[in-house]
């Protein structure tokens, strides 16, 4: 009952794109306000950003940051969140159903950004708005100076230009949820007009059209075929959508949800490809897991939806992750690098208190959720050339998926040092599993760390009351001898195991 499997620096998936480890701020509940904007807030520094959620961003290692949504932004107004704060209108979020303030907007989104050490990942709104708005918000942002627009950005305080480069050519407009939901067909046009139009602008922003919002949509992959046949010479990804939580009990189902991860996106990479070969084109469309998580959308641990509708920064979507939630987490890593040859940009949705690895109190303290860690590892330790692993693994059967592998791993080499990092969770619950890695070829000879993240209660989370209950510890007994590492991986457990 050992798993197995043989790392040969000859054989690889990849390089790791760092935006891979991007995340994800939307005007969504307590993300922005009283998350990562709280100007009254004793660590708030003088552009109103808690200082100790910042240091806490950057200790997860978040590279690309999405922003203003999600369904969000299929009504905002750009303009709405820039210029001087008391002359900014409040409005109705139609998809949360919450008030906007507008107090924060896209500058102080891109000075944030800037702070935490991220990338800006804009995107723009084609549900109530189409080309002429994004093409303004692009000269607004971008343009130099000496127009009516870029000229208004400096007078507003930001005479640089924010040189955002990459844009999401709205959002889940395949879902009937969405704000100027469409078909395939008329988002097709409409993203390829935008993306025409954006690229007069600037050639070489980076653009993504929107797939679907999860595998299980009835459109799904013809969404993606006709969206491309518009688009595909235009765009340079196309994005999946997926969430994922523990129904009916079923908890070996759930640890295997990254299983569907994979199929979801080796479909997509098979539409993406169908559609390069019908048109003949030698161009490759790459894949933007835009919005990727555990989120407990039904079932008893859903986060409470408030009573009142219209309030400011309502506490929603605020579900408290457990170590076994965090292990699927890491497994979804562990599926993401194991594609990071075509999946180049995945952004953790969402970064605080939304679905979120931070948790914040207004005026009080901030801390990590279970899934902070796995994430803050694979940002850290992921980075390099994906290896290509092939495991030779104990199995067992679930409802859901099938026969499915007790082990699921990937491994990263450093092209500077040539260390080595393995990847890998233990979906058995209730035993540890032996594993051996040959390490052919790869100059690396002993253990420098073991990260476990497993615990005797599953259930165990990190809450205000008991901030530190989870964290991660030093596994033991790993050890490289004849060129094999050897381990036993603990029950339910997410490792890192680092070899140099
Ligand atoms: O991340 C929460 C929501 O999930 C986003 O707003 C939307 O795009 C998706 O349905």
């Amino acid at each position: 009952h050992t798993a197995r499997f043989t790392l040969d620096p000859a054989f690889t998936v990849g390089t790791v794109d760092p935006r891979l480890f991007g995340s994800f701020v939307e005007h969504l509940g307590r993300c922005v306000y009283t998350g990562i904007f709280e100007p009254d807030h004793p660590t708030a520094d003088e552009d109103g950003l808690r200082t100790d959620v910042l240091e806490l961003i950057r200790e997860l290692g978040v590279t690309a940051i999405r922003y203003p949504g999600g369904n969000f932004v299929s009504n905002y107004r750009w303009e709405d969140g820039v210029g001087p704060v008391e002359d900014r209108p409040r409005r109705l979020d139609l998809a949360w159903k919450t008030t906007e303030t507008n107090r924060f907007g896209t500058n102080e989104f891109v000075s944030f950004v800037r702070k935490v050490g991220g990338e800006a990942m804009m995107a723009v709104n084609l549900g109530t708005r189409g080309v002429p708005e994004a093409l303004e918000l692009q000269e607004y942002v971008n343009h130099p100076g000496g127009t009516e627009l870029s000229d208004r950005r400096a007078a507003h305080g930001h005479p640089n230009p924010h040189d955002i480069r990459l844009w999401c050519l709205g959002n889940e407009m395949d879902g009937p949820w969405q704000t100027g939901h469409k078909t395939a067909e008329e988002y097709g046009r409409l993203a390829a007009e935008t993306a025409r139009a954006m690229r007069q602008m600037d050639k070489d922003v980076e653009l993504v059209a929107c797939g679907s919002s999860g595998s299980s949509m009835d459109t799904f992959a013809s969404w993606e075929a006709t969206v491309l046949e518009h688009c595909y010479d235009l765009v340079d990804h196309i994005s999946l959508h997926s969430y994922y939580y523990e129904q009916e009990d079923d908890r070996d189902s759930f640890l295997a949800s990254a299983v569907d991860t994979e199929a979801f996106i080796e479909q997509v990479v098979a539409t993406c490809d169908h559609v390069g070969a019908r048109l003949k084109s030698k161009k490759r469309i790459n894949l933007s897991f835009d919005e990727w998580n555990i989120w407990y959308m039904g079932g008893p641990k859903a986060a409470p939806v408030p009573e009142q509708e219209w309030g400011e920064a309502p506490r929603l979507l605020e579900d408290n992750y457990t170590v076994t939630d965090a292990v699927v987490f890491g497994s979804l890593l562990i599926a993401l690098l194991r594609h990071a040859d075509r999946v180049r940009i995945a952004c953790l949705a969402q970064l605080v208190n939304v679905i979120a690895p931070i948790m914040t109190e207004p005026g009080g303290p901030a801390w990590r959720q279970t899934t902070f860690f796995p994430f803050a590892a694979a940002s850290r330790h992921g980075r390099g050339t994906v290896l290509d692993v092939r495991v030779d693994s104990p199995r067992h059967t679930t409802a859901r998926h099938g026969e499915v592998d007790l082990l699921h791993a990937t491994a990263v080499r450093d092209g500077e040092s040539g260390a080595v990092t393995v990847f890998a969770v233990n979906r058995d619950r209730s035993d540890g599993l032996p594993l051996e890695v040959a390490l052919r070829g790869t100059g690396v000879s002993r253990v420098v760390g073991h990260e476990v993240l497993s615990d005797a209660d599953p259930d165990a989370s990190n809450t205000l009351a008991e901030p530190e209950r989870v964290v991660p510890h030093e596994g033991e007994g790993a050890e490289v001898a004849d060129g094999v590492l050897r381990v036993t991986l603990e029950p339910m457990s997410w490792n890192v195991i680092r070899l140099a």
